[in-house]
């Protein structure tokens, strides 16, 4: 599966723009005649069809110019898959019968795979179905930096780190555009939490701004080449990011040199004269009247008055007019395809590694299915699906196995199944706080039955967590706990088998202190895609062995989370200063000796890995070179496994504030059992660089630095040293 599609997204590259084994040069006289056309078509516009591309002409469409040939620009949700199909002026479903999607694992699960092969995976899937709609551009992926624990959007995007955010956006990215679809990255930049998202004002320093916040921008654009940018809705130090001229203007067009379109959030843009001189291309928003919009006759007049030149008009059709060429105006463009078997086995690919096993003390699993004759199954995340819900965009799935059709698939014939709800997800994104009253409370007749069931049966196996519902965009928790009383069900059916295992759907950290302490076995899965639930019956059961690693770190109280610890969240008088500074995430409960509850990183297998024998292949590097470190690892468990190797850097005696250690590699890799495998990680001594204020650029400070090699971020195995020189 996974040749086949890399085999076809090189050929896809190939053929883009140009036939097949042309020459480097050719391919830049492809570009030039491109801009060539582009600037022929500009000339026989007029000003008012110049500003109709401009600004939405419908919810997910900006108008073309009929007379010369240029298609509306088209655009669709992501990231969970290409949603259906709305009203062309209304959020209602159109009603279409062709819209069923794949729905693909959701963002945080991708990052647990720590598998840039299989984000580009979901990249061709999403790219393949957006071209079935007809759909220029995909709104994915988005990967705003897990900063807020309770961020109603953590499930959305992808993880706490940088470097982690940039090797996955970079490959959905080109998977996506391998199909000749234009991704949009989204959100630009510092949109890292949901409460007051139109209005908060992030203060971020500008190391921060650089180390954090837009790495993984700057790599999408830069090496993902993407052809559009979703300005967030947010204000960053000061200014609004869709007419922050520092962040779009300075940083994104002139430093990264980023050739497509910028286009805001829907309902993002608050000016006219700002984002159009600071670099908004396009207005996107979710109501008319759409001639009234700051993009549209307002703007014509700011030009007519000489506030905006016709030559930034210009740029911007210029910008519209290249993401076509690339896209729906490209040679050898592809027909695209709708919920094929092979997308829906990449999603069940996605699946089975994101799940991550928390805890196997007793090694219940994999389950010994020759022996257990019944299971109870417990909880109403067993029989929900997650591709729809709450506020924000979902999937009309073509068809999503819960979890409890995925273990009667898998063991239905041989074990007794048996179902009870636990608990009621009382609880509804859009309602207000007095409609959702009491969803925090158990259901004591619901656990009675529940504990009943699980007293009968061999194992019992909890389904709690949240849904999409609880974790939704817009919306931030208000907290770690879990919700719908679920902690009770957990006590009492615990207390009812000895044989209990909880498995955790949600998208974002939860407070799973007790369960911690008390069960002996936990699996975290996620909003896991279409195949979510074949996918988990896959692991628990054996056939999988669980490879997933947290992507974020899991605070042992909210307290300790770095934004909470400081109190800079939600903010006062709509501001929030990133006081933490470079110390998010990991870098923070690392630096400050906090004990998380799970560190970034962490998971488990069905099997053991030993690390040995790191060794970089130089004991000192000039600030240019590559930096090749190899080490040995040797599965000495008993079945074939993933292992994700990371490697952290860590600075002492800096002449700034460093974290404690910093991701700066990792690689996943198969191990069969007993055998042994040599990992390379390769990175360079730039990426140790820091951000220098005053210099205005990045510097690679001299001296030694620790190489981390290990199994988390806590979970360090091997450890060397090397120096930078000058
Ligand atoms: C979200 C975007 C989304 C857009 C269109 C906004 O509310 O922030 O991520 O693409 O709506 O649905």
């Amino acid at each position: 599966m996974m040749k086949r599609n890399l085999h076809k997204y090189a050929v896809l590259c190939a053929v883009a723009l140009l036939p097949l084994n042309k020459s480097r040069a050719q391919t830049k006289v492809s570009e030039a005649t491109i801009n060539q056309k582009i600037n022929q078509i500009v000339k026989k516009m007029t000003l008012a069809e110049k500003i109709e591309m401009l600004h939405g002409n419908a919810l997910f469409s900006s108008a073309g110019v009929k007379r010369l040939g240029i298609p509306e620009l088209t655009c669709d949700d992501g990231p969970l898959g290409v949603r259906d199909e709305v009203l062309r002026f209304d959020w209602k479903s159109a009603g279409w019968t062709t819209d069923s999607a794949t729905f693909l694992p959701n963002g945080s699960a991708m990052a647990a795979t720590w598998n840039p092969a299989l984000a580009h995976q979901y990249g061709i899937v999403i790219g393949e179905e957006a071209n079935f709609r007809k759909k220029i551009v995909m709104l994915a992926p988005a990967f705003n930096i897990c900063r807020v624990p309770t961020n109603g959007r953590t499930y959305e995007y992808y993880s706490e780190d940088p470097f982690l955010n940039a090797q996955l956006a970079v490959q959905a990215v080109k998977g996506i555009q391998s199909q000749h679809v234009a991704a949009c990255v989204k959100h630009y930049a510092v949109n890292n939490q949901e409460e007051d998202r139109n209005t908060v004002n992030a203060v971020v320093d500008e190391r921060t701004l650089r180390e954090i916040y837009l790495p993984a921008f700057k790599a999408a654009i830069q090496q993902g080449n993407a052809y559009t940018l979703m300005s967030a809705y947010n204000k960053v130090n000061g200014y609004w990011c869709s007419e922050n001229a520092y962040l779009l203007n300075k940083i994104l067009k002139k430093e990264w040199g980023f050739k497509g379109a910028v286009i805001s959030d829907w309902g993002g843009v608050h000016h006219t004269v700002e984002p159009a001189n600071n670099g908004l291309d396009i207005e996107m928003g979710s109501s008319g009247p759409y001639d009234q919009w700051y993009f549209a006759k307002p703007l014509l007049a700011a030009v007519k008055a000489g506030k905006v030149p016709v030559a930034t008009i210009d740029d911007k059709v210029k910008r519209i007019l290249w993401v076509m060429y690339h896209t729906s105006l490209s040679a050898n463009h592809p027909a695209g395809k709708m919920s094929t078997p092979e997308h829906n086995h990449d999603a069940y690919t996605i699946a089975s590694e994101a799940i991550v096993l928390l805890k196997n003390e007793k090694f219940l699993l994999p389950l010994r299915t020759n022996s257990i004759k019944s299971i109870a199954v417990i909880g109403d995340n067993a029989t929900r699906t997650f591709a729809l819900g709450g506020f924000g965009a979902g999937v009309k799935a073509r068809y999503e196995i819960t979890a409890l059709q995925g273990l009667q698939n898998k063991l239905g014939k041989n074990i007794d199944i048996r179902f009870a709800q636990g608990y009621r997800a009382n609880y509804l994104a859009n309602n207000t706080p007095e409609q959702n009253a009491g969803y925090d409370k158990p259901d004591q007749s619901l656990i009675d039955q529940a504990v009943a069931l699980a007293k009968t049966t061999d194992v019992a196996m909890l389904f709690i967590g949240s849904n999409r519902e609880f974790e939704s965009e817009a919306h931030d928790r208000k907290d770690l706990s879990l919700p719908f009383g679920e902690q009770a069900l957990v006590d009492a059916v615990t207390e009812a088998n000895p044989n209990t295992i909880v498995i955790v759907t949600a998208g974002a950290p939860y407070d799973l202190t007790k369960i911690k302490k008390k069960n002996h076995t936990i699996v975290w899965s996620w909003f896991n895609g279409s195949e979510g639930g074949n996918a988990l019956a896959d692991v628990l059961t054996g056939k999988i062995n669980p490879s997933g690693k947290m992507p974020f770190t899991f605070p042992a109280k909210l307290k300790d989370s770095p934004a909470f610890a400081l109190d800079t969240y939600p903010g006062k008088n709509l501001t929030t200063p990133y006081k933490e500074g470079i110390l998010v995430g990991y870098r923070w409960f690392d630096t400050k000796k906090i004990e998380p509850l799970y560190p970034f990183g962490y998971g488990l297998s069905y099997t053991t890995f030993e690390y040995s024998g790191l060794k970089a292949d130089k004991k000192v590097y000039h600030s240019a070179d590559r930096i090749n470190v190899a080490l040995t690892i040797r599965n000495s468990g008993g079945v074939a496994g993933k292992e994700t190797v990371q490697l952290y850097v860590s600075k002492g005696n800096s002449v700034v504030q460093r974290a404690e250690k910093e991701l700066k590699a990792f690689k996943k890799v198969m191990v069969e059992p007993g055998k042994t495998t040599t990992v390379t990680l390769s990175l360079s001594a730039k990426d140790l660089a820091y951000y220098n204020v005053k210099a205005k650029g990045w510097t690679v400070e001299p001296g030694q630095y620790k190489l981390l090699a290990g199994a988390s971020s806590r979970d360090i195995r091997q450890v060397g040293t090397i120096t930078i020189t000058k």
